[in-house]
């Protein structure tokens, strides 16, 4: 279990910046997008154990990299809560509509049934990969609840106070979440995940008076239980600006996931030397070598002497050539 970003993240270490990415396995590898191609429907993807766990794979045998992260998507949650789920090409997910009863009901022995072939998948790749870590994940609490009930993407459509409007429903699903992501956390870590990261993708929708409510409360409950079972968190709540530090002061998480609208150097000094994972935007990848050298000699520079996991601000864009990823990881390996 003490593996690179295991020690990185809980013993501080420095000498070494472990690395990863935000979807590392996805529609940028060639080798991923001839499984898709013979698999149209992608939740029924993220339920076939062999395959999950053969896309997970599919980027460490490219790179030197120095964690798997399984191959699921945060949407198997409210999948496994009884809500439709599809992913439409070109447009992303779309979801059925929510009956509160169906979801408020969902038993956490169906729930884990329903996704069971994602433990599987976790066990198959904890077999293949020596010393790498294995990073688990969920959705926080808010973003789920935020495909939940907007159905879609919130890209173009998206009005908060739609969203929040029957408190007392809001209440019993959050707290119905909080419990059904832990759930499904544990079980990935029975399976053999050693680090969990938490997603708040959505978090930046949260106006500042809500942020508490709806991100930093449910999410501590959550992280508290994980790191109950001696196990580091990462958290991701991506969008929030210098509310990184509140979050960071009412969350505890064990590392701290940046995005790029993140200063690294004002965050470094903000979050009493806990790891810092992440930053640089996933964009510059689809530029020019010379520009991206900058980029991560700039984050590599900043985060000397700190423990620093090296990921981007967001998830690997499709557009990114599998040879940007490889030269990113030769200049940091060779950098020391
Ligand atoms: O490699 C990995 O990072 C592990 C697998 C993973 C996926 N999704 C696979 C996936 C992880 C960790 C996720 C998390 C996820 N899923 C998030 C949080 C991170 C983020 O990007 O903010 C969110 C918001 C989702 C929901 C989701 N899933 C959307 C909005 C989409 C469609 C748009 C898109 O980015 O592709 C997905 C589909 C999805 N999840 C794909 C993959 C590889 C693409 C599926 C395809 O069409 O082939």
């Amino acid at each position: 279990m003490k593996h690179k970003l295991w020690n990185c993240i809980e013993k501080k270490e420095t000498n070494y910046v472990p690395i990863w990415f935000m979807r590392q396995a996805g529609r940028y590898l060639p080798e991923f997008r001839e499984i898709r191609k013979k698999n149209p429907d992608f939740i029924k993807l993220c339920l076939n154990d062999r395959l999950s766990a053969e896309i997970s794979l599919q980027p460490i045998r490219r790179f030197d990299l120095d964690a798997v992260i399984i191959f699921s998507d945060i949407l198997m949650i409210p999948y496994g809560l009884g809500q439709k789920v599809e992913f439409k090409k070109g447009v992303g997910p779309i979801l059925g509509d929510l009956n509160f009863n169906v979801i408020l009901n969902t038993k956490p022995n169906d729930f884990i049934e329903k996704l069971s072939p994602i433990y599987k998948a976790i066990k198959r790749v904890k077999k293949d990969i020596g010393n790498k870590n294995l990073i688990g994940f969920a959705g926080a609490p808010w973003t789920l609840l935020m495909y939940m009930l907007n159905k879609q993407s919130p890209k173009n459509n998206f009005d908060i106070n739609k969203i929040i409007k029957k408190k007392s429903l809001m209440r019993d699903l959050i707290l119905k979440l909080e419990d059904i992501i832990f759930l499904h956390t544990k079980e990935q870590i029975s399976a053999g995940a050693d680090i969990i990261q938490i997603f708040d993708s959505w978090a930046g929708l949260l106006p500042k008076n809500k942020l508490s409510e709806y991100c930093y409360i449910p999410t501590s409950k959550i992280i508290k239980n994980i790191k109950s079972l001696q196990i580091p968190v990462i958290c991701f709540p991506k969008g929030i600006g210098n509310n990184y530090k509140d979050f960071y002061e009412a969350v505890k998480p064990s590392c701290v996931s940046i995005d790029y609208d993140i200063d690294p150097q004002w965050i470094k000094g903000k979050i009493d030397g806990t790891a810092i994972q992440g930053g640089m935007d996933p964009k510059i990848l689809l530029g020019e070598k010379e520009e991206v050298k900058k980029n991560i000699e700039k984050y590599l520079n900043i985060f000397k002497n700190y423990p620093y996991i090296f990921n981007l601000g967001h998830g690997v864009l499709p557009e990114t050539k599998p040879e940007m990823i490889e030269y990113i990881i030769q200049l940091i390996r060779n950098k020391k």
